[in-house]
């Protein structure tokens, strides 16, 4: 069967079918990043839902809800590719009651690391995950790993709401130079472009120290490097459960996560990796 565009809940409804599904939401303009999702939601599921909708609630005024990039046509055209069964493209009005008073509210978790520096943001994340799996119903839901906090914040939605969908995360892909990818990545110049690589080398070079005061230090080293090029908005090493900073005695997974202004693009980045005791 042929690939079924839902451009509103009652469509979606008429859109389901039986088996195993899986969700990957999106805002769209989609890239190898998204793809890699979708392949990865369709080697664990019978069916895939591509969600495509720019959120306004995760969008604070000062940020680039109007400006983000809108290539419906050719997300469409990706998703056939891919497999997908069903996209669900809602418009604004028809995701959100003119007068809703309810939103979810991500705690305290919320508010930390990159929630500092985007106020409300995760709070209209989880809003629009929750609604979209209340949707769209699926058995699991794919996340790209390089979204590191959102991934946890709707780990611990899941479970903190005790919302029966398995949560996977997905390797972040890179160019073949280390730049993540992302969909902002078209905003950039080709001198913005060069210097958001110090992002992805900054991370690479701290990971290969063996301390936590030493990751942070040498990562930050390279950062500097860029000079004012680069505005750096956080750099942390942290527990990538819950992003609170890891401790110098801190053994297990951490996550090296930072988030920078180049040009007027805001990029953010992260490796995982293990400290293990000197
Ligand atoms: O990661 C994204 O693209 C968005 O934050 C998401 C999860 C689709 C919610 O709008």
């Amino acid at each position: 069967m042929g690939l079924i565009v839902a451009r509103n809940r009652e469509e979606l409804a008429k859109a389901s079918g039986g088996g195993r599904l899986a969700l990957v939401p999106t805002m769209g303009a989609l890239h190898e990043g998204h793809r890699s999702l979708m392949r990865d939601a369709c080697a664990r599921a019978n069916r895939v839902a591509v969600s495509i909708f720019v959120n306004p609630l995760q969008f604070a005024p000062n940020e680039d809800f109007s400006r983000y990039p809108r290539t419906f046509d050719d997300d469409l055209q990706v998703c056939e590719e891919e497999g997908v069964s069903v996209v669900f493209a809602p418009a604004a009005e028809d995701m959100y009651r003119h007068d809703r008073q309810v939103s979810v509210n991500s705690g305290e978790m919320g508010r930390i690391v990159e929630g500092a520096f985007r106020p409300g943001h995760f709070d209209g994340v989880l809003t629009v995950v929750l609604k979209l799996f209340h949707l769209v119903q699926p058995d699991l839901a794919v996340f790209g790993q390089k979204d590191a906090q959102q991934l946890a914040m709707i780990r611990r939605m899941v479970a903190d709401l005790d919302l029966p969908i398995e949560i996977v995360g997905s390797p972040t892909v890179r160019e073949p130079d280390g730049l993540a990818l992302s969909s902002r990545n078209r905003y950039l110049s080709e001198d913005d472009r060069r210097v958001a690589l110090t992002l992805s080398r900054a991370l690479r070079v701290g990971a290969g120290e063996f301390t936590p005061a030493k990751i942070r230090e040498t990562a930050r080293a390279v950062l500097d490097e860029a000079g004012g090029a680069l505005d750096v908005d956080y750099l942390v090493l942290a527990d990538p459960a819950t992003f609170l900073e890891v401790s110098e005695t801190y053994e297990g997974p951490a996550v090296l996560a930072v988030a920078a202004r180049v040009g007027g693009t805001r990029l953010i980045d992260n490796v995982i990796l293990t400290l293990s005791p000197a």
